[in-house]
């Protein structure tokens, strides 16, 4: 089909899952803007782009998922998003490496393949362990600053005619790595039998996911926004493994992003039994309510609790003279702004370490990201920690702000002041 005349948004309409089609209506947040469409300062945004973002969870699978899917040639082609390169971030990607080695038995030049491979930053910490790796992405920017890194990336989506591409081409994968883009996929079903061809018998293909349990648990729905189409247990990865020739053999749970999970899936035909805590996490989920409409209701209920207690305590912070900015620019902030109706009337600016997006606007709300120097030299009175995901590395580090009397709001899972009494 031609571009131009592609719709840019699709409703969901069968599970990407079980193929069911019995929806749980979770949370509607109205149309927002695309959460990485960073954009130039303007006199006007009248004519941005906004789209519907809802959550639905089907009763079969449980499977959480967005309501509507934009076209991934509007979300992809042209992406800000760029892997922080932050030390916690850093770190993780070592110990990724590591454990993937270390737990598949991994032989020093085996060859691994990494879906939504970014700059390339993750596919390096294979090389320095001594694997042989290739990239693909669709961002043809970020590929592009990935091959100047050394690691080959070709610039594509991953997808089932990729994967026969890439077989063909380069030979079967020891490990096929997906690190928080599995998640960002609609056709899922496709993109597992493209593993499976791909994966050599003993092969691996390593997916890490933001957990589903911890977004429930710990009200983390500020990480919904339209990358992010599916929200997954491990029962749910396991039900859509299962149905093309793949099974769940090992699950490890990581702090990143709020809490996520990496699960090991190998060959069903392979030599990799389902470790123990494959059922172990799977029973787990059903005691805390996978398969039970009451937990989405009462998660729906926490979230329109901070949508009220939020701004609420913002603006009265504002109303008292008080100076309010954001820290960090990361998409998830223009979902916590957007529900919960903050601006440029609340926030004069958001520091952010990533140059590419300094100098523009955030998306909805408008406020201006600012170096992080600009935040040294004109502090707030308060952060809005709209990075709270690396909470304990950026309160660390801005002791100094604290000690001279500044004071974070942390707002998720719920809207917390943090001050020098606290440290
Ligand atoms: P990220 O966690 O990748 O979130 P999302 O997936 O929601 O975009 O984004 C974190 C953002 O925070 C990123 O733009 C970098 C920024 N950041 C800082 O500005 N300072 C810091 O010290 C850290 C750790 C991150
Ligand atoms: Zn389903």
């Amino acid at each position: 089909m031609n571009e131009d005349t592609r719709e840019p948004v699709r409703l969901i309409d069968t599970c990407r899952v079980c193929d069911g089609n019995d929806w749980q209506e979770v949370v509607s947040f109205g149309p927002l803007p695309l959460a990485n469409s960073f954009l130039e300062p303007a006199d006007s945004y009248d004519d941005e782009p906004a789209y519907p973002l809802g959550v639905v969870s089907c009763r079969s699978c449980r499977l959480m998922s967005l309501t509507h899917v934009v076209d991934p040639e509007v979300l992809y082609r042209r992406y800000f998003y760029v892997t922080s390169d932050s030390r916690t971030m850093a770190e993780h990607m070592r110990h990724v490496a590591a454990l993937c080695r270390d737990r598949f038995a991994l032989p020093a030049g085996s060859f691994v393949v990494e879906m939504g491979s970014n700059t390339g930053q993750q596919l390096s910490a294979f090389q320095d362990i001594g694997m042989r790796t290739l990239g693909v992405d669709p961002a043809r920017d970020l590929a592009a600053a990935a091959g100047e890194r050394g690691v080959e990336t070709l610039p594509d989506f991953f997808s089932g005619p990729t994967a026969r591409r890439v077989l063909k081409e380069y030979g079967p994968a020891r490990l096929i790595l997906g690190r928080h883009v599995f998640a960002h996929i609609d056709n899922i079903a496709e993109i597992a039998v493209g593993v499976r061809e791909l994966l050599e018998p003993a092969g691996v293909f390593a997916v890490e996911v933001p957990y589903a349990l911890d977004m429930l648990e710990h009200n983390e729905f500020d990480t919904i926004y339209h990358e992010h189409l599916s929200y997954f247990a491990v029962d749910t990865l396991a039900t859509l493994f299962g149905r093309h020739g793949l099974r769940v053999v090992d699950v490890e749970r990581l702090a990143v992003h709020g809490g996520s999970i990496l699960v090991f899936v190998g060959r069903d035909d392979g030599p990799w039994e389902p470790r123990p805590v494959v059922d172990r996490m799977r029973e787990q989920e059903r005691d805390f309510g996978l398969f039970e409409d009451a937990t989405y209701a009462e998660f729906a209920g926490r979230v329109a609790g901070i949508g009220e207690k939020l701004p609420a305590l913002v603006r009265s912070l504002v109303a008292d003279g008080k100076r309010v900015a954001g820290y960090g620019a990361p998409a998830k902030g223009n979902t916590l702004l957007g529900v919960c109706g903050l601006g440029t009337d609340e926030l004069e600016f958001s520091i952010d370490t990533t140059v590419l997006k300094h100098g523009r606007v955030l998306p909805g709300s408008h406020i201006p990201v600012r170096t992080p120097e600009y935040g040294k030299e004109n502090p707030p009175d308060y952060y809005l920690l709209l990075a709270w995901n690396y909470a304990e590395e950026i309160i660390g580090k801005e002791r100094e702000f604290l000690e001279n009397g500044g004071r974070f709001i942390v707002p998720i899972p719920e809207p917390t002041i943090v001050s020098a009494d606290d440290l």
